[in-house]
């Protein structure tokens, strides 16, 4: 129990997908738990709840972040997108058209998280950050292409219990061929 005088609670307000919303939490609630069970938005998903599996991955300020070790309080005033805000209505982001179309998925528990890590890869590329894959990491020598070998170093936080790896890998090459232009 907190000391008299401590308030354990706050107002918050959360931007997410465009859109805001003030809610009371809790300071130990997480924005995974603020997502899915104030806002209701269930494509998020929680898989150990402990930052080891990536299935709770969403873009905080354009950068991927596991959910479950963010604190709601934190993510005040951020921009978050979750996998709801990520098509354009009912066009497809091209990142999901080609999860789609290459199979990268099979119960699709994990695809939420993996495709909100994929946008943020793609953007971390165009960015010109190496991975621990990448050979040549001086800045001069701009992004590395991204190989097979780049694509499972950078996606490796997110686990598939399913096993779609292969496809996954192929998905996300795909996709970063598809978005050059947009990226960046
Ligand atoms: S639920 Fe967050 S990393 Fe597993
Ligand atoms: S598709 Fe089932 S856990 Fe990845």
């Amino acid at each position: 129990m907190a000391p008299a005088g401590i308030s354990t609670s706050s107002s918050i307000t959360l931007h997410v997908n465009g859109e805001k919303y003030t809610l009371p939490v809790d300071h130990r609630t997480t924005l995974l738990d603020a997502l899915r069970e104030r806002l209701d938005l269930t494509g998020t998903k929680k898989g150990c709840d402990q930052g080891q599996c990536g299935a709770c991955t969403v873009l905080v300020d354009n950068r991927r972040a596991v959910s479950c070790l963010t604190l709601a309080v934190a993510a005040e005033g951020r921009e978050i997108t979750t996998i709801e805000g990520v098509a354009d209505g009912d066009e497809l982001h091209p990142v999901q058209q080609a999860f789609v179309e290459l199979d990268g998925f099979q119960c699709g528990y994990c695809t939420p998280g993996q495709i909100c890590s994929a946008l943020g890869v793609l953007q971390e590329h165009a960015d010109g950050w190496p991975s621990a894959a990448t050979e040549d990491v001086r800045p001069e020598a701009g992004p590395p292409p991204l190989t097979p070998e780049e694509i499972r170093e950078r996606m490796s936080g997110n686990l598939c219990r399913c096993g779609a790896y292969v496809s996954i890998v192929r998905a996300v090459a795909q996709a970063a061929e598809n978005t050059k232009e947009t990226v960046a």
